[in-house]
């Protein structure tokens, strides 16, 4: 990141809404989208798919280093392979929490992600952004939800997919994945202690990027 490129963190646990958040301020602002959580999710999937176990940290890191990615016209191929959808079922989600745990893994993330900040500027969604990725990013917003809320979320979000899941069995595996990314030693998922956190619970969407743009506003990143 050099100086002159303004990056604003959004960090939150799943389903929270960060990512049409992130997509929504970005479009406002003109400015890049980091997916963060997308490329947890490559490494998991280039993972199974090479039948890695997903206790062995070396080998996973190895995998995250060298994974072939384009990102294409809203689409995401690992080698030829569209994967758009793969990545995001609960099962991919699952994995991805399971191989971002692990330091090595994380590390092997670090640059490619670092490398996204480039003019005019960065929305970095994800879970260590205003933490470890960008810990000098001139705004950071923490977004939360009630597990509730949020399983109902993910939900209509999966079914826009045309992906089929229970609103019941999303609400455990959210918890247990929270659980998971909360209690990690590397790079757990809390608010960086200068990140102004949002309970969008009973806010609309709507709410929320009004919310992130006046703050940029007030620290002179958008024009008013
Ligand atoms: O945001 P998304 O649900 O796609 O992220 C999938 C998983 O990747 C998360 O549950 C989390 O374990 C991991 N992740 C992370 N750090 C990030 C983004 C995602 O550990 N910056």
């Amino acid at each position: 990141m050099t100086e002159a490129t303004p990056v604003i963190t959004i960090d939150g646990p799943s389903g929270s809404g960060k990512g049409t958040v992130s997509a929504r301020v970005a479009k406002t602002l003109g400015w890049h989208v980091l997916d963060s959580g997308a490329l947890y999710r490559l490494a998991a999937y280039a993972a199974r798919k090479s039948g890695i176990d997903f206790k062995n940290q070396p080998q996973l890191s190895e995998i995250a280093r060298n994974l072939r990615v384009r990102f294409e016209q809203g689409r995401i191929f690992l080698e030829d392979e569209d994967v758009s959808l793969s990545i995001r079922t609960e099962q991919a989600g699952n994995d991805a929490s399971r191989v971002a745990a692990m330091p090595e893994v994380r590390a092997a993330l670090l640059d490619w992600q670092r490398e996204a900040a480039v003019a005019p500027g960065l929305i970095a969604d994800g879970r260590d952004m205003g933490t470890t990725v960008f810990p000098r990013a001139p705004l950071k917003v923490f977004l939360t939800a009630s597990a509730e809320e949020r399983a109902k979320r993910r939900y209509k979000q999966l079914k826009e997919k045309g992906i089929k899941s229970k609103i019941s069995d999303l609400a455990v595996e959210i918890r247990e994945r929270d659980e998971r990314d909360r209690s990690r030693a590397a790079s757990p998922l809390v608010p960086a202690g200068d990140a102004m956190v949002i309970d969008s619970t009973a806010f609309s969407i709507e709410q929320v990027v009004d919310q992130i743009l006046q703050a940029a506003q007030e620290r002179g990143l958008a024009k008013p």
